[in-house]
């Protein structure tokens, strides 16, 4: 038997309020158009219970975008809160001006204001949007979508592609969102704002239906402010096919799952192994238990397809390699945090102690000594410049450090990690978990001109000064 215990929740989904509305504007060629708005959602297994969250379109997720790899899409953002905000595609190696970043790339649009977003994605695969001002809140309330960016290899390999948007809510026993908690110093300074309610694409079960011998894809996003989930496959033989969007060789999954720190994504494939009426728990095993987040339900029919026992072939994006004997390398170091704290930290260009930092400016963390973004960037690359980044984890907590623009191969862990497989080796991420004192070695081309946020993924750490950025020239 499974139990639900840190996790709670049940059945049903979201309210849609404004669903779809007409895509197109008369006189440019618009591919979505995406309003934050204030909504209503059913999160609790209690369905009786609603809660009001901010939702794009009115849905929790928002609408999944869906795009093809070199072909540009604009998405115009119709701001519909009372508050400003972005959207930042996160995984994407954007145009600058397009990464979403508040105060860094772009102004936010302000309330009832309109912006586009027009990009054309270079690489396949799993991607997410979610809004890049105060998005320790904005996300927390709802706001956070799928991105799916298709290759032209992979038409026909998949008799489904479901994304499996996993969120931990802080919900209130009345079902309203925990909001005491989001500017908590406790929060902020240990493992982030964690949560007690897990949804998938916004459900307490997610229930997605399948047909015996089908081959299926699952698209695995973690969109929770700081908790780190592992997922697998109740007695369903699954293999990894792709790690933050880039595929990987294909790999079979142990018994322990697929880890998913804050913001990374797994392409997961199954060929479904069961009969009529089965049904296979998707499984969060984070906490030691087997917690059942949802289901696939083998449903009637027989499956078409006829390529399912081939291999999966997903061509590969063409990020570019980094050149390790030329690299210039740098060192980042994280400190501070609950523990350890901080006794003293450059913010805003001053130099001051602890807990000045701690109780005047909520900063908590800090990247090299500095605490929140500096004016000046961390380095600026020449373009084409490969760079190898020594994280150092100084921290007694983990986290989860992403990258805007760029996607890195994960050069070394300086303790074999428990988290994560070899399977990472042959990864390119935009996210990598780092437990706590671990090192680890990253390296990447800066190939794409602009202004790079860098920041912790666990975004109460984010907020509370792990954030850099950097400059491609
Ligand atoms: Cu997912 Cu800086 O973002
Ligand atoms: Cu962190």
């Amino acid at each position: 038997m499974f139990t639900r215990r840190r996790f709670l929740a049940g059945s049903s989904g979201v309210l849609a309020m404004a669903a779809s509305a007409p895509l197109f504007a008369a006189s440019e060629k618009l591919s979505y158009k995406i309003a934050p708005m204030a909504s209503k959602a059913v999160l609790l297994e209690d369905g009786g219970k609603q809660t009001a969250v901010w939702a794009y379109n009115g849905l929790v997720p928002g609408p999944v975008v869906r795009t093809k790899k070199g072909e540009e899409v604009s998405i115009e953002v119709f701001n519909q809160l009372e508050h400003p905000t972005t959207i930042h595609w996160h995984g994407i190696r954007i145009d600058n001006a397009m990464d979403g970043v508040a105060g860094l790339t772009q102004v936010p649009i302000q309330p009832g204001e309109r912006f586009v977003y027009r990009f054309t994605p270079p690489d396949a695969g799993t991607y997410w949007y979610h809004p890049h001002n105060k998005t320790w809140e904005q996300l927390a309330r709802g706001l956070y979508g799928t991105l799916i960016v298709e290759g032209d290899a992979e038409e026909g390999q998949f008799d489904r592609d479901y994304p499996i948007v996993a969120d931990d809510w802080r919900l209130e026993n009345d079902g309203s969102i925990h909001e005491a908690s989001f500017q908590s110093m406790h929060d902020w300074s240990h493992e982030g704002r964690l949560g007690n309610v897990l949804t998938l694409n916004g459900k307490p079960y997610e229930r997605l239906e399948v047909i015996a011998g089908e081959r299926v894809r699952l698209r695995f996003i973690n969109t929770s402010n700081a908790r780190i989930m592992r997922f697998s496959l109740a007695n369903q033989e699954t293999s990894l096919i792709a790690l933050d969007g880039q595929p990987i060789p294909e790999t079979k999954l142990g018994g322990d799952g697929i880890t998913l720190a804050p913001a990374q994504r797994a392409d997961l494939v199954l060929d479904i192994n069961g009969r009529e009426g089965d049904e296979i728990a998707i499984l969060e095993t984070s906490n030691n238990d087997r917690l059942v987040a949802g289901y696939l339900v083998c449903g009637q029919g027989k499956a078409t397809h006829s390529s399912a026992k081939l291999p999966v072939t997903l061509k590969n994006n063409s990020v570019p390699e980094p050149e390790l004997s030329n690299a210039r390398v740098l060192e980042l170091e994280m400190s501070g945090g609950a523990m350890r704290f901080l006794t003293s930290g450059i913010y805003k260009g001053q130099k001051m102690g602890g807990r000045e930092l701690a109780t005047k400016h909520q900063q908590l963390w800090a990247f090299n000594g500095v605490a929140g973004m500096p004016e000046q960037a961390f380095f600026s690359a020449r373009r084409g410049e490969t760079i190898k980044l020594k994280l150092l984890n100084e921290t007694a907590w983990p986290h989860s450090i992403h990258l805007h623009g760029h996607h890195f191969r994960i050069l070394s862990r300086d303790r074999g990690s428990v988290a994560m497989g070899d399977y990472e080796k042959h990864a390119f991420r935009d996210t990598v978990l780092l437990e706590r004192d671990e090192t680890v070695e990253i390296a990447f081309v800066a190939e794409n001109p602009g202004k790079w946020m860098m920041h912790c993924h666990m975004l109460e750490h984010q907020a509370a000064g792990m954030a850099t950025w950097f400059e491609v020239l």
